[in-house]
């Protein structure tokens, strides 16, 4: 499917528009064309808030993270205050890349390799060698760049232009009913990290299908799901989010489900339907959280190219499953479920990506299971299109 000149020609887009029961999905050049991925770099993923790790990516004072964020070099670092800030990973004095991809430890401060130009963790640029005789320089005016970084309980979010309503306006409704799983309590303590030849919407999508489990995973998840049911419910916002509720009880994030190997038992902040059942909250544009009932999974796309991306799966515990001294042996159950079924994910991810390649490929129809992605189509376009970001709130029941 070759792209248009005019990529922003409504028509083009009139089977996505549809109600989710009666709409297309997205033409291929949303996969595969670089005008494309530009735009929804520019629109959609810079001034929106993404999903960029838990706290504890950075544990101690001078830990840092440097990665690239939508085309933002960019670098996490926990102050002495214990605050975690995020700063453009370029030096103020001649703009030299600061610090190398990766995670590691600073001891004492931020120092440039190119002339030595020092910054606390908090950005502050307390040492400029080479500046004695320029005129007017103030070391107050070079700091480091700030960029915008909030959290969810102990989940970090970077909106690079500083543009967003606050983090908590975005997540609207859904700060409060999460607050059953306690966010400030969850601690991730596995990220595993895999490129992906494929757009970072089909990781999204994915996600969002509900009916690939009996078939994708029906060698692995299966047996979890065995009692497998339609979503009990969709449910979209108001704020920037949707999400399906699974009603179900014991696991479902072990191979072999509730007759399975011995799990964590329930998170014991949760009661009412969050102890009997699951969520998958996707907050727009792109972090796909997984709320269980013994534990949860999240996430992190970064968009590298139209057909390349990052994805960083983390998996979460209640903090006080971290106490037990049987705490190891038994996540690694949980570990290894995760590894399976990204797998298989993977694999199903990047034939989507060859397939939106063809060009005969033509655009498909969504089914029930399948409501969510509709859903995050229209926000996705109406964000290509500049259109308002609307207070939205439906709640679909299953028939
Ligand atoms: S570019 Fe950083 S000190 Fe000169
Ligand atoms: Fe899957």
């Amino acid at each position: 499917m070759t792209a248009p000149r005019d990529l922003l020609n409504p028509e083009y887009y009139a089977g996505v528009r549809r109600r989710p029961m009666e709409a297309e999905i997205l033409p291929g050049w949303c996969y595969t064309s670089k005008e494309w991925f530009d735009m929804e770099m520019e629109r959609i993923i810079r001034p929106s808030w993404g999903f960029i790790g838990h706290a504890n990516r950075v544990p101690n004072p001078g830990d840092y993270a440097a990665f690239n964020y939508a085309g933002h070099p960019v670098i996490v670092v926990r102050g002495r205050d214990m605050k975690v800030r995020a700063f453009a990973n370029t030096c103020r004095h001649r703009g030299v890349e600061l610090l190398p991809e990766g995670e590691s430890n600073l001891r004492g401060a931020i120092k440039c390799p190119y002339h030595g130009w020092v910054y606390g963790f908090d950005g502050a640029l307390s040492g400029a060698a080479g500046m004695e005789k320029a005129k007017g320089f103030d070391r107050k005016n070079y700091g480091l760049t700030a960029i915008r970084l909030e959290q969810w309980g102990q989940f970090m979010f970077l909106n690079p232009t500083g543009t967003a309503p606050s983090l908590k306006d975005w997540l609207g409704t859904l700060w409060n009913e999460s607050a059953a799983y306690a966010p400030d309590d969850l601690v991730v303590t596995r990220r595993k990290s895999y490129v992906l030849d494929c757009n970072w919407k089909i990781i999204v999508e994915n996600f969002n299908d509900e009916s690939h489990i009996r078939t994708v995973h029906a060698k692995s998840l299966l047996d979890t799901t065995e009692k497998y049911q339609a979503p009990a419910f969709y449910e979209y916002g108001p704020g920037r989010w949707v999400t399906s509720y699974c009603k179900h009880e014991g696991t479902r994030s072990m191979i072999g489900g509730v007759d399975g190997p011995q799990g964590f038992g329930p998170m014991p902040s949760l009661g009412g339907r969050y102890a009997h059942g699951s969520y998958h909250p996707t907050i727009f544009p792109h972090a796909c959280f997984g709320l269980c009932i013994d534990n949860g999974w999240v996430l992190e796309v970064l968009p590298i190219a139209p057909n390349k991306s990052r994805l960083t799966v983390n998996v979460f515990f209640h903090k006080s499953a971290l106490e037990r001294p049987d705490f190891e042996q038994i996540a690694e159950r949980y570990y290894d479920r995760f590894d399976v079924s990204t797998d298989e994910d993977n694999i199903i991810q990047q034939a989507l990506q060859r397939g939106y390649s063809s060009p005969d490929y033509k655009p498909g129809r969504l089914g029930y299971e399948e409501l969510a992605i509709n859903w995050l189509h229209n926000w996705w376009l109406d964000r290509m299109f500049g259109l308002p970001d609307k207070d939205v709130q439906i709640d679909e029941r299953a028939a």
